[in-house]
């Protein structure tokens, strides 16, 4: 049994998904001491691009056909990045908002694994089914300026709702959700750093 943290803050020490997602995983490791534990930071230079021959590779795959060439070597990276993400039996994922969004390392990687027979089966009449079922996900949101109670001038939550809505298409329905998403420019940040830790620990102690 294992987690897994995919991680897509490339801010390192200064990232606050980063240290409120350690909260999560230090109260995490002592109440789950079988668990393994492995983060994949997509910014480590490992996850494969999903250009041309990959986009050609998965509407192959769809017709039932066999990629080949540089098609089949896109279609293999892909695949080994799923394998390696499939192989977990929980998630934490660290989220920081991105021009409203997610960082585009994020979408990549969700452009990646988010294949036929992978993540999802299809179904003609029935449309998609997610397969990554019977797992669970913490996710943390970070922000700096958004706030769901701050009117249209401080930006729209394309962050959360996309995101959530990829693991429910996924098949992974049970979410944890710990927010951090001050606004910088008014509010005192540390107070919701602090309740966002906090969160962040109680989670990872009973998630
Ligand atoms: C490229 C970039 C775009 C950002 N866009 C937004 C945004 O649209 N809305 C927002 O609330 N914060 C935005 N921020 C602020 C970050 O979400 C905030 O700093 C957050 O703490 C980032 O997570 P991290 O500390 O884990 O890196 C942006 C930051 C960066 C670097």
């Amino acid at each position: 049994m294992s987690l897994l943290h995919v991680s897509s803050s490339p801010r390192g020490a200064a990232s606050e998904s980063l240290a409120i997602a350690e909260a999560f995983l230090v109260s995490y490791r002592e109440t789950h001491p079988v668990m393994e534990v492995d983060t994949f930071d997509l910014w480590d230079g490992s996850l494969p691009a999903f250009g041309p021959e990959a986009a050609h590779a998965k509407m192959a795959v769809f017709a039932g056909k066999i990629p080949t060439d540089a098609q089949a070597s896109a279609w293999q990276a892909a695949q080994r990045t799923f394998r390696r993400f499939d192989a977990a039996d929980q998630y934490l994922f660290s989220v920081p908002m991105w021009n409203t969004g997610v960082p585009y390392v994020l979408k990549q990687f969700i452009d990646v694994v988010s294949q036929p027979g992978m993540v999802f089966g299809f179904d003609p009449k029935h449309g998609y089914a997610g397969l990554l079922t019977g797992k669970k996900a913490a996710v943390v949101y970070t922000g700096a300026v958004w706030g769901a109670d701050r009117g249209a001038a401080f930006g729209v939550d394309h962050q959360q709702p996309f995101f959530d809505d990829w693991l429910r298409w996924a098949g992974i329905s049970d979410i944890t959700t710990i927010r951090f998403q001050p606004n910088l420019a008014t509010a005192d940040a540390d107070t919701g750093r602090r309740i966002a830790l906090a969160h962040a620990r109680d989670a990872g102690k009973t998630f």
